[in-house]
């Protein structure tokens, strides 16, 4: 189903959250940003358990990460987590787009390399997860951003990010995370899986900074239906190690399946979003960081 109302997202989360896919991570490397918090932290703890050789915990500090890391130590008994800071928004200017759409697609990009240097010399099919979420399905990028002359930098102006406007920023950033795994998959070879995915509504610190009428709805919500970070984090290692790789390449899953995406982003303005945006978005990176010109011409065939 390409579209979804409020009240099949609450029905669908009452149903509740498939078990946590298992398996066996020796030999393996997993890498999970946002590792200190909600459902990045859990689904480190789960990965953890798996015993992958190498755990890398990203956070925004090393003191954060090494935090993390002992707390899943002394969780989990794993011991070879290594701490890496990345701090996503360090682009000249922020909004929460570009922390959430901009800031995972330029890690993902100056990653390829690496990628496709271990599933060339280990026959491995690595996967690139993206954490998405369902509200994909309640708002779409304005005709008017989309017609602009520069799309990204029509949704930064101030014009674009007003009170009003900025409620569905975060949904966009959301839906830009999709189209990014829909390019990925797209331009890479088929050795890489990237997948993104829908966590479900969970209890974590991602909506610690609302108040008034929003912080009562968010608590509203959380009190009748939410999961645990843990819950949502399920979905994180069922996009890493579950299902096929035939099926999960360029997908969005939610409850352990692949799902349609909003009919809206499978429409003609849909798809013209998409590649507007990644062209925009690869130029603003080929200024940003020397090292993705020769990444995009050796990695991603445009
Ligand atoms: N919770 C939900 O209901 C839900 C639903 C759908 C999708 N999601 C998505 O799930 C992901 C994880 O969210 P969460 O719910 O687990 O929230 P969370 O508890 O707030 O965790 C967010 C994580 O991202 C890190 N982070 C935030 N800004 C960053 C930056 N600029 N650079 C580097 N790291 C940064 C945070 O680090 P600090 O602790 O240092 O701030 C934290 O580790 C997000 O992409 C969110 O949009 C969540």
């Amino acid at each position: 189903m390409g579209q979804r109302s409020f009240q099949e997202m609450v029905e669908e989360q009452k149903r509740g959250m498939p078990p946590v896919v298992k398996g066996d991570l020796i030999g393996k490397t997993v890498m999970v940003t946002g590792a200190n918090s909600g459902i990045g932290y859990e689904a480190a703890k789960h990965f953890a358990a798996m015993n992958p050789t190498r755990l890398i915990i990203v956070c925004r500090s090393i003191e954060k990460a090494q935090d993390s890391i002992n707390k899943i130590e002394a969780e989990t008994g794993y011991k070879n987590a290594e701490p890496m800071a990345l701090e996503l928004s360090s682009f000249r200017s922020i909004s929460e787009l570009q922390v959430n759409a901009l800031g995972p697609a330029l890690h993902a990009i100056l990653l390829l390399p690496l990628i496709s240097k271990t599933a060339n010399r280990h026959s491995v099919v690595p996967r690139i997860v993206v954490v998405s979420s369902e509200m994909i399905f309640f708002a779409n990028i304005e005709s008017d951003a989309i017609d602009a002359t520069n799309t990204l930098e029509t949704l930064s102006s101030q014009e674009y990010c007003t009170q009003e406007i900025m409620k569905d920023r975060y949904t966009l950033s959301k839906i830009l995370n999709i189209m990014l795994v829909h390019k990925l998959a797209a331009l890479l070879p088929n050795t890489t899986v990237p997948v993104a995915l829908n966590p479900g509504y969970c209890l974590s610190d991602l909506r610690r900074k609302a108040s008034g009428e929003e912080a009562k709805r968010y608590k509203q919500m959380e009190d009748e239906f939410a999961y645990t970070s843990e819950e949502g984090s399920r979905q994180i290692v069922f996009a890493a190690i579950g299902g096929k790789d035939e099926e999960l390449r360029g997908a969005f899953t939610s409850y352990s399946k692949v799902c349609e995406i909003s009919d809206w982003m499978l429409s003609e303005e849909g798809k013209k979003a998409e590649d507007k945006t990644w062209t925009e978005m690869l130029e603003l990176f080929r200024k940003l960081d020397d090292r993705v010109p020769q990444i995009i011409d050796e990695y991603l065939k445009i």
